[in-house]
C-alpha cells in the first residue's frame, strides 16, 4: 500500500491538530442549536468519527450514501441516494461533512435535494478542498485544507476503494491509476 504513495501530502499530526480546531469552530457556531452531522460515506467516515469527537456540544449523527466516482477519479455529478438518512431533517441544523469537495458537483445536488426536507439550516464541512477544480457553485463553511489538484488518498479517501485505511493523506503515483 506504501509503496503506491508518491509522498505523504498531510501527516496524522497535522490531520488531528487541523481537526481540533475545525471542532472547536463548530462547537462555538451551533452552541444553543440542534446539530445534525451528517457524513457522506464512505469517504468521510475517518474524518467524521474524529471531528464529532472534537465537537463538544451536543451532536446528533447520521449516514448517507450517494453515488459518485466508482473506480474513475473524476465525477459525474449525478447524485443518486444509495442509502438514504435515518433522521428526518425538520427543525435540525444539518452540518454535511464531507472528505473532499473537488469539482463540488456531488455536493451542490445533495445541499438542493436536502434542502427541500426542510432544515432549519445547511453548512458544509470538507476536509480537503480543491478550489481550482470547482465547476459548481458551492463553497465550504469549515474547510481543513486547501489541496493541489493531483488524486489524494487516505484518512478514508479511496482509489478504487483501497488506501482509505492509510491513517495520513497521500498523492497517488499516477501509474497507479493509469494503468
Ligand atoms: P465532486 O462532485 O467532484 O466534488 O466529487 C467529490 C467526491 O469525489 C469526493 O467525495 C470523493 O469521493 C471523490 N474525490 C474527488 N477527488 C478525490 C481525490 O483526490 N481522492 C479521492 N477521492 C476524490
Ligand atoms: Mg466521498
Amino acid at each position: 500500500m506504501e509503496q503506491d504513495i508518491l509522498k505523504v501530502l498531510l501527516t496524522e499530526e497535522k490531520i488531528h491538530e487541523k481537526v481540533e480546531e475545525l471542532g472547536a469552530a463548530i462547537s462555538r457556531d451551533y452552541a444553543g442549536k440542534n446539530l445534525l452531522m451528517v457524513s457522506v460515506l464512505k469517504g468521510s467516515v475517518i474524518f467524521m468519527a474524529d471531528l464529532m469527537r472534537a465537537v463538544k456540544i451536543p451532536a446528533r449523527i447520521d449516514f448517507m450514501s450517494v453515488s459518485s466516482y466508482g473506480s474513475e477519479t473524476k465525477s459525474s455529478g449525478v447524485v443518486k441516494i444509495i442509502k438514504d438518512l435515518d433522521i428526518s431533517l425538520e427543525g435540525y441544523d444539518l452540518l454535511l461533512v464531507e472528505d473532499i469537495l473537488d469539482s463540488g458537483k456531488t455536493l451542490y445536488n445533495l445541499r438542493k435535494l436536502l434542502s427541500q426536507r426542510n432544515p432549519k439550516s445547511i453548512r458544509i464541512a470538507t476536509l480537503l478542498d480543491k478550489p481550482e477544480r470547482r465547476e459548481a457553485d458551492i463553497v465550504p463553511d469549515y474547510s481543513g485544507f486547501q489541496v493541489p489538484d493531483e488524486f489524494v488518498v487516505g484518512y478514508g479517501l479511496d482509489y478504487a476503494e483501497m488506501y482509505r485505511n492509510l491513517p495520513y493523506i497521500g498523492i497517488l503515483k499516477p501509474e497507479v491509476y493509469s494503468k
